[in-house]
């Protein structure tokens, strides 16, 4: 499958970083084609401006800043998002991606009212996720980027598609072996993705 591979990290020498290139090495190797997306090192501008906003609903005109990046959604069949968890949600580069690349006439139609996916094409979905928060203060909180992944994500793609939400929890006591082991956890998933 063609897998678009987006990642959210700012440092090179980071863990998330490590999961990134573990995750885009593994689904390679499992013989997928993989479109690394990794947003910060692409200087992708997460800023919806005035002129994003007032033109947002006027396809195809909206796409024009992002034409690449649509293309490249478009072209995938499969999604995997990579990032750490910040106050509870996407890093702002990543929820930027959403803001200004899943735009109507490219993640939805909208008709007199009515909302229609437009990514079916995409099969199959997964997220690396690391949080700071224990299991269960994430829990109490919510959980916001799981129910962004599980809930909101899923209903975007093809009908039924497998969802799998990958996460290291409580990183503020990680220890070598817990770092190792999640690791080892995403390459196996990955090299059956
Ligand atoms: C700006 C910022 C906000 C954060 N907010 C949260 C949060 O709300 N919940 C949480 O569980 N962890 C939070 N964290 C902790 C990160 O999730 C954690 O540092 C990261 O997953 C560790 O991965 P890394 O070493 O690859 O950066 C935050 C970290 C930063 C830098």
């Amino acid at each position: 499958m063609r897998v678009l591979v987006l990642h959210s990290h700012p440092l090179d020498e980071s863990y998330g970083r490590a999961l990134y290139r573990q995750t885009c090495e593994s689904l390679e190797k499992a013989g997928h084609e993989v479109d690394g997306c990794n947003l910060y090192a692409e200087g992708f501008d997460p800023v919806l401006s005035a002129r994003d906003r007032s033109i947002y609903h006027t396809y195809p005109d909206n796409t024009d800043l992002v034409k690449p990046y649509v293309e490249r959604l478009r072209q995938a069949e499969a999604l995997v998002i990579v990032t750490p968890v910040w106050n509870f949600g996407f890093p702002a580069m990543l929820k930027g991606y959403f803001d200004r690349v899943w735009l109507p006439g490219v993640s939805f139609r909208l008709e007199d009212g009515r909302l229609t996916p437009t990514l079916r094409h995409i099969r199959k979905l997964s997220a690396v996720m690391t949080y700071g928060a224990t299991p269960m203060r994430a829990f109490l909180a919510g959980n916001p980027p799981k129910k962004i992944v599980t809930r909101v994500l899923r209903a975007q793609i093809k009908l039924g598609a497998p969802v799998k939400y990958l996460a290291h929890y409580d990183m503020n006591n990680c220890t070598e072996q817990t770092r190792a082991a999640f690791l080892e956890r995403v390459k196996t998933e990955m090299e059956r993705f």
